[in-house]
């Protein structure tokens, strides 16, 4: 049984929205989403009708909105979908939960999930139900922490953080759980998608402090081709076959 914890997930994320917005859109925060978010593109096509579920405040709605394809962001979260509003006027943001899409069949072109799939109690409904609202050929693209040696001290930080009360955007304990990629593999065959690749990113993080950001993320491109064991996010992408 997960122990997932949604409703903390949800007051969470509507208490901290606007600063969970400053924290990815400035120097550190912006270049560590940009990088990600490059990953999750290039996975999926151009252009389209995009659904990003557990959009947040729009970050990667806006980017795909900006390169040419249209956008659909779900959350769970009100004041996310507020804030997310707020950066794509042109958009439509959907108050509601990744395993119960209030969306048609065949609906979409693309589906994307960034920094999400830890938080979900059942991620085989939320691929499930990717997969339906995906039109065949449809492509889906998540990007997530993985389990991997430098994430597997998180949920106990996370856990000491909240016992100590330490403010942070991020740092509580919600029962998250990180996957590796074997049962990232495996989640995506089941659900019915074909094509899977699977990509380490990241080792910049932006809670180091400024000179080793920079020297970590000028190491990034190496680390991710030749030391992926060191690489933190975990990016899934398939395609749902044509019959
Ligand atoms: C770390 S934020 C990521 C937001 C956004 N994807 C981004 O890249 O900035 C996690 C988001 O997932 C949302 N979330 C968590 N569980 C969810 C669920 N079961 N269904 C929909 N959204 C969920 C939260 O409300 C929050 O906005």
């Amino acid at each position: 049984m997960s122990s997932v914890k949604q409703e903390k997930i949800r007051d969470h994320y509507d208490t901290i929205a606007d600063i969970y917005d400053s924290h990815y859109d400035c120097t550190k925060g912006k270049s560590y989403h940009d990088h990600i978010s490059g990953y999750v593109m290039d996975a999926l096509p151009g252009s389209g009708e995009l659904l990003d579920i557990g959009c947040g405040t729009g970050l990667f709605v806006d980017r795909y909105v900006r390169n040419g394809g249209t956008a659909t962001g779900l959350d769970i979260s009100r004041m996310m979908i507020e804030r997310a509003r707020r950066r794509c006027a042109g958009s439509v943001f959907t108050l509601g939960t990744a395993d119960n899409l209030p969306f048609r069949d065949n609906s979409f072109d693309a589906v994307s999930s960034l920094l999400v799939f830890t938080y979900l109690k059942n991620p085989e409904n939320m691929l499930a139900e990717a997969y339906r609202v995906l039109r065949p050929e449809g492509k889906i693209a998540v990007c997530t922490l993985g389990k991997k040696l430098l994430t597997r001290g998180i949920p106990v930080l996370y856990h000491i953080s909240e016992k100590i009360r330490v403010k942070h955007v991020v740092m509580k304990n919600f029962g998250e759980h990180y996957y590796n990629e074997q049962e990232m593999r495996e989640l995506f065959s089941s659900a019915g998608f074909e094509s899977i690749r699977i990509q380490w990113c990241s080792f910049a993080h932006i809670n180091m402090f400024d000179p080793l950001f920079s020297l970590a993320s000028r190491m990034e491109p190496f680390v991710e081709k030749r030391v992926p064991q060191l690489a933190y996010n975990i990016c899934v992408s398939g395609e749902k076959p044509e019959h």
